[in-house]
């Protein structure tokens, strides 16, 4: 067995289609976590500027590819989950094909900046280019440590077609969140996982309190033959 293997999901498949987005408990096992956890750190450590997409004082986010995953020592932690069966076949399943890509894995640690930001991805809106993404927490995501956020299903639906019909903010698509009860942020204990559909309105989360987050994302798509 893979030490990262995940726990199927493939009874979810549809849920994601019906509401854009699918809480997991217990995505992977709390061991899995921890040992997660201190391999990401290290390739923290190790990982040269290049493969840095954000390295702040606040935030730190690496991207890796399936190739980097299989050639670069630091990385090679991430191979299981860029051949995780169940995972792969859950994507197959949702995409109704099976020629799909795990086309990055994100590892993100996020702390307090000390102030409070209106911009994106911290506002709702949606991508314009589609991914089923799988986030998954790796410690502890309470409230105020900065959850990603949706809008619940049915706003969502309404959102989509007012926006959609205004062709002029199309490029942003961005929302104001007028009523909390509108909006669902996932919180949860390490191993959580969380899986959307980034057709789905949503937001990042940004921390406010003392805990730094820390999170594997999974980016997945259709290929896209070249
Ligand atoms: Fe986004």
């Amino acid at each position: 067995m893979n030490m990262y293997s995940t726990k199927n999901i493939n009874n979810f498949v549809d849920e994601v289609r019906e509401n854009g987005y699918k809480k997991v408990e217990s995505f992977l096992t709390t061991e899995q976590c921890l040992e997660l956890e201190k391999n990401t750190i290290k390739a923290f450590k190790k990982a040269k500027e290049k493969h840095y997409h954000t390295k702040t004082d606040f935030v730190k986010v690496l991207t890796v590819s399936q190739d980097e995953a299989e050639n670069i020592k630091y990385f090679k932690f991430l191979k299981d989950l860029f051949n995780d069966e169940s995972l792969i076949s859950f994507v197959k399943n949702y995409f109704g094909t099976d020629d799909v890509e795990i086309s990055k894995i994100f590892l993100s640690e996020s702390s307090n900046s000390g102030e409070k930001v209106d911009v994106l991805p911290y506002k709702l809106h949606f991508d314009k280019t589609r991914y089923l993404k799988i986030m998954i927490y790796l410690r502890d995501v309470g409230n105020g440590d900065g959850g990603i956020t949706f809008a619940k299903k049915e706003w969502n639906t309404k959102l989509q077609e007012d926006l959609l019909s205004k062709q002029e903010i199309q490029e942003e698509n961005v929302v104001e969140v007028d009523d909390l009860s509108k909006i669902d942020e996932i919180i949860g204990k390490p191993g959580t996982g969380v899986i959307f559909d980034t057709n789905i309105t949503h937001k990042a989360g940004q921390v406010l309190s003392d805990n730094k987050r820390l999170v594997l994302r999974i980016d997945t798509r259709p290929k896209i033959n070249s």
